[in-house]
């Protein structure tokens, strides 16, 4: 019956986890469930697995990683001074979608996680097998995205194969990933200001409604002019900067948005305006020339707009969902993304939606999957 079978489904997801926690604490890299992506999990105690973790992801070594805790007793071990805004956010959205830098106390982790700085983001998620998997292996798990540097994040277990089959010692599954984008990525000043790296599946909404502080959005412009610094110039990026000596006025210094990100193989456009008539016609011949020239075409579009779009006029019409609820479109975007590469696709288009809420991360993605490509009609 389905109540036995769930049992030995139970035991079969308790043995996994027992050995990927046993890879981990041996200094194994393996990738694992969250409630945002996957991650590659590492003990981040241990230099040669953060290393392995890094060298799997063909990621540069100046860019941190997240740490992952699963107890908030965990947390004592790394951080001295918790402000009290901070901790009022980790009680409002831990575990959840919420990554929180502070300053790190010396020698508790390899300084390859922190990638030398004096600060760590840590986040607890909110996903049973991530939990579970932490405290078995009872240490801090460093873990980004587990992806190919560049690539957009996994929220399948296949996705997770896809980039880095025979570079990892082993993936967990356990189904879809929930949220379909990564954490918010936030900053909280010792005078309690917060200010956001990376936005995310916490909105800039629920930061201030918790803690009526001030919260400072980077923006995907912000970001998007950090990502033209050109590499001869990394280390003006303050990336060696003393915690203590940074205010909230200053631009964020989260190594990672200097790279590019989230980059199909094909070229993506976004195309925004406010008339969508205007925007459809636009893109209906935009996607015409493209073809002619010979390109195997995409176009991701939402609910509202499908029935608008001809069916011959791009080989794969993708729906982010509706207009209303960029959730969806959160969950979808990075396996759009990865079905084009999937099917050839050379040339892609793009509507935009609202930045309210979670409209926000979507947009901030969608423009970095576009290198910052944006048609603006209006
Ligand atoms: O949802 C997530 O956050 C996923 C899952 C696996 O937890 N992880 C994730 O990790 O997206 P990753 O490495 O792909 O992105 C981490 C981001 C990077 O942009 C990095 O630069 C920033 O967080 N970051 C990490 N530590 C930092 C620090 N000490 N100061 C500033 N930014 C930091
Ligand atoms: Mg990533």
């Amino acid at each position: 019956n389905t109540d036995s079978n769930s049992n030995i489904q139970d035991q079969v997801t308790k043995q996994a986890i027992e050995e990927a926690a046993g890879l981990i604490r041996k200094g194994g890299v393996v990738a694992f469930p969250t409630e945002t992506v996957y991650g590659l999990g590492a003990d981040a105690r241990n230099t040669t697995a953060v290393e392995a973790v890094f060298a799997a992801k063909g990621r540069p070594s100046d860019n941190p990683l997240i740490v992952h805790i699963a107890d908030r007793s965990q947390l004592t071990e790394l951080i001295a001074d918790v402000p009290s805004v901070a901790l009022t956010l980790m009680d409002a959205y831990w575990p959840g979608p919420l990554t929180i830098v502070l300053p790190l106390l010396p020698n508790v982790l390899s300084s390859r996680v922190t990638a030398g700085l004096d600060t760590v983001g840590v986040r607890m998620p909110d996903h049973p097998i991530a939990l579970a998997l932490i405290a078995e292996a009872n240490c801090p798990v460093a873990a980004p995205s587990a992806n190919r540097s560049g690539r957009p994040s996994p929220t399948l277990a296949s996705h997770v194969v896809e980039d880095l089959d025979g570079r990892i010692d082993g993936v967990l599954d356990g189904g879809p990933a929930g949220v379909g984008l990564e954490s918010t990525v936030i900053r909280v000043f010792p005078n309690g200001d917060v200010q956001v790296l990376r936005p995310g599946g916490i909105t800039i909404e629920q930061l201030s409604s918790v803690t009526g502080a001030k919260v400072i959005s980077v923006g995907g412009a912000l970001i998007e002019a950090q990502s033209a610094v050109s590499p001869d110039h990394h280390n003006d990026m303050g990336i060696h900067q003393s915690y203590a000596d940074m205010d909230s006025s200053e631009p964020p210094r989260s190594p990672g948005v200097k790279y590019a990100h989230y980059a199909p193989h094909g070229q993506l456009t976004i195309v925004r305006g406010s008339s969508p008539q205007a925007v459809r016609d636009r893109i209906i011949s935009m996607l015409g020339e493209y073809t002619l020239d010979g390109n195997v075409t995409g176009l991701l579009a939402f609910d509202e707009h499908l029935s608008g779009y001809p069916a011959n006029s791009a080989n794969y019409i993708i729906s982010l969902g509706s207009l209303a609820t960029p959730a969806e479109a959160a969950y979808k975007l990075y396996a759009a993304l990865r079905f084009c590469d999937e099917k050839g696709v050379t040339f892609m288009l793009a509507e935009a939606c609202s930045e309210e809420g979670l409209g926000e991360a979507v947009m901030n993605r969608l423009i970095k999957a576009a290198g910052g490509r944006v048609l603006d009609l209006s």
